[in-house]
């Protein structure tokens, strides 16, 4: 028999199902709990409450595991590309040659964008923050094509906007950077791979053929990117959800995602970790200090880079990127000294008892910087990188809410303020 959860409100039980995942996690189905008991539940930052099933990603914060579509990180990591997973996350399984042969070549036929997108450039003032820039030339990508406005559309109709978002994505970042250095824009050149061609739109010259990058660098790109192709139900990829399912297009979806990505407490966090870092570094470097400061409450100080809402352990795409990290550094030749300050830190923290009982370990964004910055990316475009990691998990969660039929997301709330009053005109009031 399926297992069941009892809630007991006054004089009166009521049985709720009980969901459990392929993973093992469970969860009590409150879908008519309103509609049996009159009571809604309450969870503020939606720390207990799952909003939908997936098949997309397996988490276990507990264990520090991360798998998209069965296949452990370590793994992908270590034996795809980018491109790769991404067709994974999208396809539901690995591609076979002809397959991913397909694929790619769909991808680099629509890498170019618009020359009507260039004109945007010119309305954002100097230095603009590039996730802002990003956020509204992808929603802009929706006004170019408009037939994308419906997201009903036949399977296929749907897959072109899929492919065109997927190629178009990099050569939007590559622009937006090269605007903002005032450098004529790198056009795709589509005998390169995905991360190559990327890279050559952001780090070539107009008078280049084209530029060689390191196959370190472009190694530590495919392994950066996959490390943030997909993390289920996170902030932004919520965001994504919650706006597709009133059937927003897929370009402004991905736009509403992206700017709940740029808060420092989600993808935003790397830009903050680097100048975290930095402000340590000029300060002179004493990490005792600065562990002080993150432990007192009366300081609005956080070490950035450090917790996660749903890893307790480790985050294991950290223990990826410091490796990855150590690895970039060595082979380019670069000595950063924030490095030796955030291994300090690390060491710091996770022999302190504040941050051991909360369980606060690196994330994500605690290394990745630091390898932007070897790279050559400065540190405000850092959040943009995520992003385009990002955009294949992000596009599979909302074609899968898409073919789920899940109804519109409109949570509910208890109402605290003012019990009904009375309107009194304004010579009336006190
Ligand atoms: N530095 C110091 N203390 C911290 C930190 C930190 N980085 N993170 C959490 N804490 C403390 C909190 O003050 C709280 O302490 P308390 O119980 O004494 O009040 C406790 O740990 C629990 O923290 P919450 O904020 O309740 O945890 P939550 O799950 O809501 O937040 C978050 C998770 C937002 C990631 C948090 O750890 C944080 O702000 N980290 C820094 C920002 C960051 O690195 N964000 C990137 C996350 S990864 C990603 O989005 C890609």
């Amino acid at each position: 028999m399926s297992e069941t959860a009892k809630i007991i409100l006054g004089e009166k039980e009521y049985e709720l199902p009980v969901i459990t995942g392929s993973g093992g996690e469970k969860a009590i189905d409150i879908t008519k709990l309103r509609d049996l008991t009159g009571h809604i539940t309450m969870d503020i930052g939606y720390k207990n409450t799952g909003v939908t099933t997936s098949a997309i990603t397996f988490l276990d914060g507990e264990l520090g595991i991360l798998r998209h579509r069965g296949y452990a990180i370590e793994d992908l990591t270590e034996k795809a590309s980018f491109l790769e997973v991404a067709y994974l996350l999208l396809h539901g399984d690995l591609p076979n040659k002809a397959q991913f042969h397909e694929f790619d070549e769909d991808v680099r036929e629509h890498t170019l964008v618009n020359e009507g997108l260039e004109g945007m450039f010119k309305a954002f003032p100097t230095g603009s923050h590039p996730m802002g820039q990003l956020s509204s030339m992808i929603t802009a990508l929706s006004l170019f094509y408009p037939k994308s406005l419906n997201p009903n559309r036949p399977e296929d109709a749907v897959n072109r906007t899929v492919l065109r978002l997927l190629a178009k994505m990099p050569t939007i970042c590559a622009m937006i950077y090269k605007k903002r250095n005032g450098h004529p824009i790198i056009y795709p050149k589509n005998n390169l791979d995905y991360v190559t061609n990327y890279l050559n739109m952001t780090f070539g010259q107009v008078s280049m053929d084209h530029y060689h990058p390191d196959p370190v660098v472009v190694d530590a790109m495919n392994k950066l990117l996959i490390l943030h192709a997909d993390h289920e139900q996170n902030c932004s990829t919520s965001t994504i959800r919650m706006v597709g399912s009133s059937q927003a297009n897929l370009y402004s979806s991905i736009g509403a995602g992206i700017n709940a990505l740029w808060g420092q407490l989600h993808g935003g966090a790397n830009q903050q970790v680097l100048e975290m870092l930095e402000v340590i570094r000029q300060d002179g470097g004493d990490v005792k200090k600065w562990i002080i400061k993150a432990k007192d409450k009366n300081d609005n100080f956080r070490l950035m880079g450090f917790g996660h809402r749903v890893y307790k352990n480790f985050d294991p795409r950290a223990k990826i990127i410091k490796k990855t990290c150590d690895d970039v550094l060595n082979k380019l030749g670069v000595y950063d000294p924030v490095l030796e300050i955030a291994k300090k830190l690390e060491e710091a923290a996770l022999t302190d008892p504040y941050f051991v009982e909360r369980k606060l370990y690196p994330n994500v964004d605690f290394y990745s910087g630091i390898i932007y910055r070897a790279m050559g990316f400065p540190t405000d475009f850092f959040t943009v990188l995520f992003a385009l990691g990002r955009l294949p998990g992000w596009i599979s969660q909302w074609q899968e809410m898409r073919k789920q039929k899940q109804p519109i997301a409109r949570p509910r709330q208890i109402y605290i303020g003012e019990k009904p009053r009375k309107f009194k005109f304004m010579q009336d009031r006190d």
